[in-house]
């Protein structure tokens, strides 16, 4: 079994699959992961389904077109998710769905974060959408193609989606003050984000290993940067397991609010992670 820094590493937005359907045993495999229980720092209540993406002009299908404006190419199906509206939520979604992406990713199976470019009523009529729920993205699941599509090509290029920024620009602290901690910080740095934004920061307090994450830049309730969040506190939470550190994120109202002084500043503060 792969671990989940290796995961990490070799995860990768995919935008051009081979058109293979998923097999009986990827999609039982998937179908049981979806039941849940949902891993959320802040309690937030999810579900997520597995939506068959019926080829384009299929007949008689009856159901809308799971568009992506040409952006996913051969995909066999698409995760879809509603989570409770509400303080959070969108940081519960994006690590109840990294954390999903990254075993299916070390299943051999490709994915891609979408949170713009799909066409969301289809995607909310096919989940049944509940008043109060919200769908902050999607991912197709399917098998890489062997060449990506032009689009594919572009779009890494645009974004600059191999790049990452270094340690210094989102660490306000050395790599060795993190102790073993490190890892986990490695892996933050590596996450995918929207528009590969990377826009975690994280301070350490001298002495003691409690880290704070922010965001910066602006960061309101409904911005997709919640969900890069999300990613991120995934990403630690999982390193930090695998490699036998025990510890917690505290997602308290107040600290959501509030601009922690060890943060750059204009950094939203997001959560802090205590060990325990
Ligand atoms: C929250 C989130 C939303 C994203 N939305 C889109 C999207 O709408 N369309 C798209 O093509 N890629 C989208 N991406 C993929 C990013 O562009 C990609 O993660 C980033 O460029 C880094 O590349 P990598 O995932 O291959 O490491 C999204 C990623 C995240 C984390």
């Amino acid at each position: 079994m792969t671990g989940v820094i290796e995961t990490i590493a070799a995860r990768y937005s995919c935008r051009t699959y081979d058109g293979r359907p998923l097999s009986d045993d990827e999609r039982s495999a998937i179908e049981e992961l979806l039941a849940g229980p949902y891993a959320a720092p802040f309690g937030s209540r999810m579900r997520f389904s597995l939506l068959d993406a019926p080829a384009a002009g299929v007949p008689g299908s009856g159901q809308a077109r799971l568009g992506t404006y040409g952006i996913i190419r051969g995909a066999p199906c698409f995760l879809a998710g509603a989570v409770r509206d509400g303080p959070g939520a969108r940081e519960d979604y994006g690590f109840a769905l990294e954390r999903i992406v990254l075993i299916l990713t070390a299943m051999g199976l490709a994915t891609c974060w979408l949170a713009g470019t799909y066409r969301r009523g289809a995607f909310a009529d096919r989940l049944a959408l509940a008043d109060g729920e919200i769908l902050p993205a999607v991912t197709p699941v399917g098998h890489p193609a062997v060449r990506p599509s032009l689009i594919d090509v572009v779009i890494r290029a645009g974004a600059g989606s191999s790049r990452r920024r270094s340690w210094a620009e989102l660490f306000s602290f050395k790599e060795e003050e993190a102790g073993p901690w490190a890892p986990c910080l490695e892996a933050v740095r590596l996450g995918p984000s929207a528009t590969n934004g990377q826009p975690w920061r994280i301070a350490k307090e001298p002495g003691r290993p409690v880290f704070h994450l922010g965001l910066a830049g602006p960061a309101p309730e409904r911005s997709t940067r919640r969900l890069d969040a999300g990613i991120a506190m995934c990403h630690f939470t999982l390193v930090a397991a695998e490699l036998g550190l025990a510890g917690a994120w505290a997602t308290p109202d107040a600290a959501r609010k509030a601009r922690h002084p060890l943060l750059p500043p204009g950094a939203v503060h997001v959560a802090s992670w205590f060990p325990a």
